[in-house]
């Protein structure tokens, strides 16, 4: 579903990304782990568009997709979510949504933009976007009693399922998740991953999730890479890229 060959990309003396060859089936649910400046979210970017790769390409679907913008590959079904939610704290969780929704549709060339703003902005967006497809959304990810409330003013792991759920509205067949349960305290991860993995089964979404708490990965991951350097130094089974004495020495920390 996701392979590159061969990825690389520095930034002055330092390797992010160093000629990685990675694949991902369809149906699979990878935890990557690394320490920090291991180059999980350099990955991330280079796949998703956000940075483009010195070297080395990216296929979704069997498509080469190396450097294309983040819009584009969005529409191609690759969603993706943030180690800092990218959210509109000054909007409502619902009009959040309705935004996320619309971007790709005044993306296509040789269409009027749209929304028109005839009869105010929301109530256009409203009919442009499928909103039947935004309330089910905020219902997946247990957002709707938040629908009316300011973005802004969520707790954390709320915040994170927002951000998730802005990506989840556009319908990909592929999500990646930078971090979804960072900066969320401990007694609440695992209720937080249950609600996303629920949605990601449910929609029948394969998916990656950066994570440094082991006790998550080893829950709700089928399969593990462990970066180093800007190289995945393991992949495998959880339990056996866990018990990997590289692993545990450089990653986990044993
Ligand atoms: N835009 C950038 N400009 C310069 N250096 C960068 C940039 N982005 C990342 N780096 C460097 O690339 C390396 C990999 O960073 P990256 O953010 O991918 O790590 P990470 O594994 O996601 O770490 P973390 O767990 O802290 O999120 C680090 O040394 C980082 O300082
Ligand atoms: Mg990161």
């Amino acid at each position: 579903m996701l392979s590159t060959r061969d990825l690389s990309l520095s930034f002055g003396g330092v390797v992010a990304a160093d000629a990685i060859d990675f694949d991902l089936l369809p149906g699979e649910r990878l935890a990557v782990v690394g320490q920090n400046g291991a180059g999980k979210t350099t990955f991330i970017n280079i796949c998703t568009g956000y940075l483009k790769p010195t070297r080395g390409i990216v296929r979704f679907d069997g498509v080469d997709i190396t450097g294309h913008t983040p819009r584009s590959i969005t529409r191609r079904g690759l969603g993706r979510s943030f180690q800092l939610p990218q959210i509109f704290t000054e909007h409502t969780v619902r009009e959040c949504l309705l935004l996320a929704a619309s971007a790709p549709i005044d993306a296509r060339p040789g269409e009027p933009a749209r929304p028109r703003r005839r009869g105010g902005f929301w109530p256009a967006l409203d009919q442009a976007v499928d909103s039947a497809e935004v309330d089910d959304t905020l219902a997946l990810l247990q957002l709707s009693s938040r629908a009316g409330d300011l973005a802004g003013a969520l707790p954390e792991g709320q915040r994170k399922l927002l951000d998730v759920a802005m990506a989840l509205v556009l319908r990909p067949r592929l999500m990646i998740m930078d971090e979804p349960t960072s900066g969320v305290s401990s007694d609440e991860k695992h209720g937080l991953m249950a609600v996303l993995m629920r949605a990601l089964d449910e929609r029948r979404i394969t998916s990656i999730f950066v994570e440094h708490d082991i006790d998550i990965v080893r829950r709700y991951s089928t399969r593990l890479a462990a970066w180093i350097a800007g190289r995945i130094a393991a992949d495998g089974a959880p339990d056996e890229v866990l018990r990997d004495p590289l692993i545990i020495r450089n990653v986990i920390g044993g």
